[in-house]
């Protein structure tokens, strides 16, 4: 059986090479690529990215699901789980189209992958990476029952880390 999440307006698959366009698409937002680096990313590089999500799926079993609204069969973003291999921490990560956001998507796709990374992953809880001003994402966190747990840097900017205890509701 393929893996697939499902909540009452959306379903995950895990994302593939046909979903580079329309994340190219999601990105081609300035309001949704700023905090995450995306301006930066071609269309090209957007392909190149959707490749490695690819390859984390492969080695992990897990990794970002496109998201695809059920009523209307579009393509809404990507909601996932990531390795931080460095800080051994697996994050949690949402991108919600700019036409889909504030209607509960992203915490609806989070929650979800709360319940299945509590009951299969062996990590006492999960980390959200944040650009400090991204004031969206760290109240979509806080949403998910995510605290603040310390301010860091990744290779691209300082970042603020989130962090959720699994198996808890
Ligand atoms: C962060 C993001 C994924 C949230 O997606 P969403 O589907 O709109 O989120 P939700 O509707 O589930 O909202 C969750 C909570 O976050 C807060 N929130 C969401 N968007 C907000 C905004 N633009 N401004 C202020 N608060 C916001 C609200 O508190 C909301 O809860 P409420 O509506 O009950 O008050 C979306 O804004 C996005 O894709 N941003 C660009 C990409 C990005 O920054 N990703 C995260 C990288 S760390």
């Amino acid at each position: 059986m393929p893996f697939q999440l499902e909540t009452s307006r959306l379903r995950l698959v895990p994302l593939s090479a046909v979903n580079g366009p329309d994340l190219a698409a999601v990105y081609s937002d300035p309001d949704v690529a700023r905090h995450i680096g995306a301006e930066r990313l071609t269309f090209d590089e957007t392909v190149a990215q959707v490749g490695r999500f690819v390859e984390v799926w492969q080695k992990w079993g897990y990794g970002q699901a496109a998201v695809i609204e059920k009523a209307t069969n579009a393509f809404i973003g990507r909601v996932g789980l990531h390795p931080w291999t460095d800080w051994n921490e697996v994050e949690l990560g949402w991108v919600i189209a700019r036409s889909h956001q504030r209607k509960g998507f992203a915490t609806e796709a989070g929650r979800v992958w709360i319940d299945w990374a509590s009951e299969h992953l062996p990590d006492d809880y999960l980390i959200s990476v944040i650009h400090p001003d991204n004031t969206a994402s760290i109240s979509t966190a806080i949403k998910l029952g995510f605290d603040f747990a310390r301010d860091d840097e990744t290779p691209w900017n300082p970042v603020v880390v989130y962090r959720r205890r699994l198996g808890a509701h």
